[in-house]
């Protein structure tokens, strides 16, 4: 797969750029279809550049139309124009304006990269390589410039211009067009730039910062939407206080801007000034949008907004350092949700999306660093491992240093690095320093891939009263790093006692303990407790409190009494999945689940059901089972995902069976109709409820299906509605298809409910789903240019049904390559995400692992993709 013309980047070979763009002034002119961009680029050369060295500026399907340099034509000879590059021969050897003028013609511009329309509206979307698309520059996050923006449209067209910054001045321009000018005073590396034009509505609100200066936020939208946006808008507020509160970190310009597009390639993008988003992360009414879609609207605002800190004040010297803005920014998003809602619950939640979309890549072909040292297309590193695994990082470096020694941290990076383009090193840098700890072995959460395993095992003496815990860590290679040092891996930790609470100790040798944290250095630690009262039961990890894989030899009985007792929730939580997970895995193994284990997990449930002090989101999480994939990934080999669907649903029709009647007054005593409230309360009463109804459709329990019909009938809200419509489509009840046909019939003229309905056909583990997929993918009307109905349709099949993309023979890995061959002529960042969903080939049993593989070498076979596609193919076959 591999071709010379293939280009690896390298971290090794980073180096200043010979030439530094001070000031950018654009003038952007918006015509029906063309748009023209001419550029005044402020560049001198940088401190040791050799007079007489080329300036490169980069460019990708540009076409050049004119150039000059302070003012003056350029001859032929002096420059070299091709679509992706400018290169100036020999430029002055001093400060100089180069002067272009490119022609676009974002119509036809369907890879949503660079300048876009989306309904009719321009957008953009420049990270990470995207500005290249708009006019010829240094695209490298190390160069910081101010930028001045002038956009001239038709008022009609476009009676909103919008960009980074502030807005300082407009007009009429004649001819029914009119222009807008935006300043932006804080330098920043284009990737963050942008802008919008277009027909929209808009909210409007303020928020005056703690130093007393009125900042004016707006929501733009297309019409008709504006009361969508206020739960966004509310989210903003909540954002904006919360980082000064939290972080000392107000907001820096007169005004904050949000837009809404359609068409947009990721959740959302973070440009000064001027966040443009997915309007799936902004649109919510209780008809339309899910507990879940406001949750996610909620942390994806937030994060944005955080952005402005991390990621725009201080941003990334090159791409490779790329967790450094979106790990933490990922990190401040979980604490906003965890302050905002409910601390354990959030971290369910995380580690959640953490195992099912981290860990699978970090235990596969795709695994790569937080921090990689190489890429052939950056696009494809905005990967869980840089956002998610990136935040575990930041948040052991907090728990490592306490809350105290993290705020201290963060205060001396922002003093020292605001206005910078830093790196990893810089970052880890300030807290060393903060904190006077060494943290070089730290660092090697960023350097090195891969989970590490951590085992556990212990022993108890009677008659020392003594206890000990002895540790083995081991990360299994990885792409491209065979060898692997031990992690510094922080374990909060309980002995809980007899009574259910955690017991002390007088003495502790062995290795490193700090009150409730052990921190790990070495490939194995063995700790001793002196003066332990009584043998006690490990609460190991609490908090998930590093990124790794856990196994302990405590058995089935200890880990219920965890779930009982443990002081901490999360290790409640686990210590259900961890036993569910083991009934499960043994029933794959072809042991006939046992009554007994069953009976004694499933009164564990019902005790957590009606137990007081804890939450009703809480419960619902206790009561769902790992998901399918999960299992997959425990079982690591040999994967059969029929088998694992089947020994699941036995395992819940257990449940189901021993639990109904506990589980149906549930439900019933959840059913009280209050008006739709998206708060962290009502959302888990909701959870719970539908987890409930869940379990009994899917348990086979009698009236449970008719149940879900009424639900989803009587539904005042879409959460209710839609997971009504989940169970019976996941059970494949006797209305599943009336349904699904009622809800296409009256609920998908919204785009947004349309995706849920796509999504809810595309995760039936049912033989008829690929056929069903097929007929709407056909359908000459189906959108297949938005990624958001691609990926609801495509992208939940492939990630969210093993069972079907997992088909033994083979149909439904190709029904996910050739996806990917159509789409990737038109939109390369949506068919290469798509493709990571083969990440899990090789673990499949040996008939569906080379079905698999044909698909993948058919793919290649064919030829013609794109560097994004070619990439992940090529590391995926590796
Ligand atoms: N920086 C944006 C964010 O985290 C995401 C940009 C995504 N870009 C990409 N090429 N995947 O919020
Ligand atoms: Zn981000």
């Amino acid at each position: 797969m591999r071709t010379e013309t293939d280009q690896t980047i390298y971290l090794k070979d980073y180096a200043p750029s010979p030439y530094l763009i001070e000031r950018v002034e654009l003038d952007v002119r918006f015509e029906e279809s063309e748009t023209r961009v001419r550029a005044l680029l402020t560049i001198l050369p940088n401190r040791d550049t050799e007079p007489g060295t080329p300036l490169v500026l980069d460019g990708d399907e540009l076409t050049l139309d004119t150039i000059a340099i302070d003012g003056l034509p350029l001859v032929l000879s002096a420059y070299a124009a091709t679509p992706d590059a400018l290169t100036l021969m020999e430029p002055p050897h001093r400060r100089f304006v180069l002067e272009t003028e490119v022609r676009l013609t974002p119509e036809t511009n369907t890879r949503l990269m660079g300048l876009y329309r989306s309904n009719g509206v321009w957008c953009t979307q420049c990270e990470p390589e995207g500005f290249r698309r708009i006019t010829y520059f240094l695209d490298r996050p190390d160069i910081l410039s101010t930028y001045k923006v002038t956009m001239t449209a038709d008022r009609a067209l476009a009676p909103i211009l919008l960009s980074n910054g502030n807005p300082s001045g407009g007009g009429d321009a004649g001819d029914g067009r009119h222009y807008a000018v935006w300043e932006d005073p804080f330098p920043k590396p284009a990737y963050l730039f942008a802008l919008v034009a277009g027909d929209l509505a808009a909210i409007h609100d303020s928020f005056t910062t703690a130093s007393g200066r009125k900042v004016a936020l707006a929501i733009y939208c297309e019409h008709g939407k504006q009361e969508q946006c206020a739960y966004a808008m509310d989210a903003l507020k909540r954002s904006m206080a919360w980082d000064e509160r939290r972080f000392g970190l107000e907001y820096d310009l007169d005004v904050f801007n949000i837009v809404a597009v359609s068409d947009f390639n990721f959740g959302a993008m973070e440009n000064k000034g001027l966040n443009i988003f997915n309007d799936k992360l902004v649109f919510a009414r209780p008809e339309t949008a899910t507990d879940v879609d406001y949750a996610g609207i909620e942390s994806v605002i937030a994060h944005e907004y955080f952005h402005n800190w991390t990621g725009n004040r201080i941003t990334c010297r090159d791409w490779f350092q790329l967790c450094l803005k979106e790990g933490l920014t990922v990190y401040r998003d979980q604490e906003f949700t965890m302050d905002e809602r409910s601390r354990p619950v959030a971290r369910i939640e995380d580690v959640r999306k953490l195992r099912a979309t981290q860990f699978p890549e970090d235990g596969g072909p795709l695994a790569h660093p937080a921090r990689p040292d190489n890429y052939r297309e950056i696009n494809n590193f905005y990967t869980a491992t840089v956002y998610e695994k990136g935040a575990e990082i930041v948040r052991m470096l907090a728990t490592l240093l306490g809350e105290a020694g993290f705020r201290k941290g963060m205060d001396l990076y922002f003093e020292r690095h605001d206005g910078d383009a830093t790196t990893i090193e810089a970052f880890i840098a300030v807290f060393a320093e903060a904190s006077g700890r060494d943290l070089s072995q730290f660092e090697q959460w960023y350097l090195q891939a891969g989970t590490p395993d951590l085992e556990v095992g212990e022993t108890w003496d009677e008659a020392t009263r003594r206890y000990s815990l002895s540790f083995r860590q081991r990360t299994r290679p990885t792409p491209g790093q065979p060898e692997k040092a031990p992690m510094v891996i922080p374990v909060r930790f309980g002995l809980v006692g007899p009574n259910g609470s955690d017991m002390g100790w007088s003495g502790v040798s062995g290795g490193r303990v700090e009150s409730d944290l052990i921190v790990l250095e070495d490939g194995e630690t063995t700790i001793t407790f002196e003066g332990v009262a009584s043998r006690p039961v490990p609460s190991l990890l609490r908090g998930f409190s590093a990124p790794v894989n856990l196994t302990s030899s405590l058995g089935q009985a200890e880990k219920l009494f965890l779930a009982r007792h443990d002081a901490d929730p999360f290790n409640r939580w686990q210590a259900l999945q961890d036993v569910a997970m083991k009934l499960i895995i043994d029933a794959v193994d072809g042991a006939a689940l046992s009554t007994a284990d069953a009976d004694a997990f499933t009164d564990a449930l019902v005790e957590t059901l009606g137990a007081e002090g804890l939450d009703d989101a809480f419960k619902a999480h206790a009561l769902t089972l790992p998901a399918e994939t999960d299992i997959a990934r425990i079982i690591g080999k040999s994967v059969d995902p029929d088998a694992i669907h089947a020994a699941r649903q036995s395992l819940i029709a257990a449940i189901s069976e021993r639990a109904g009647h506990a589980l149906g007054e549930a439900y019933d005593a959840r059913s009280a109709d209050t008006p739709y409230s998206p708060g962290a309360a009502e959302a888990g009463r909701r959870a719970l409820r539908n987890t409930v109804l869940g379990l009994l459709v899917r348990g086979g329990a009698p009236g449970a299906a008719a149940r879900a019909t009424t639900q989803y009938h009587e539904a005042g809200n879409m959460t209710d509605r839609l997971a009504a419509l989940s169970s019976a489509v996941a059970a494949w009840t006797g209305d599943a298809q009336a349904l699904l046909e009622d809800f296409r019939t009256h609920h998908t003229a919204d785009p947004l409910v349309y995706d849920k309905w796509l999504a809810a056909n595309a995760i039936a583990p049912h033989g008829g789903t690929l056929e069903r997929l097929r007929a709407i993918l056909a359908d000459p009307d189906f959108p297949r240019n938005n990624p958001n109905r691609l990926r609801a349709l495509v992208g939940s099949f492939a990630n969210a049904n093993p069972t079907q993309f997992g088909r033994a023979d083979g149909a439904g890995f190709r029904f996910v390559t050739d996806f990917v061959a159509d789409v990737d002529r038109r939109n390369p960042n949506v068919a290469a995400r798509v493709l990571t969903a083969f990440r899990v080939w090789r673990t499949y049993e040996p008939g569906r692992r080379e079905a698999a593989e044909r698909a993948l070498r058919g793919l290649a076979e064919a030829g013609g993709l794109s560097r994004n596609t070619a990439d992940i193919l090529a590391r995926t076959l590796d």
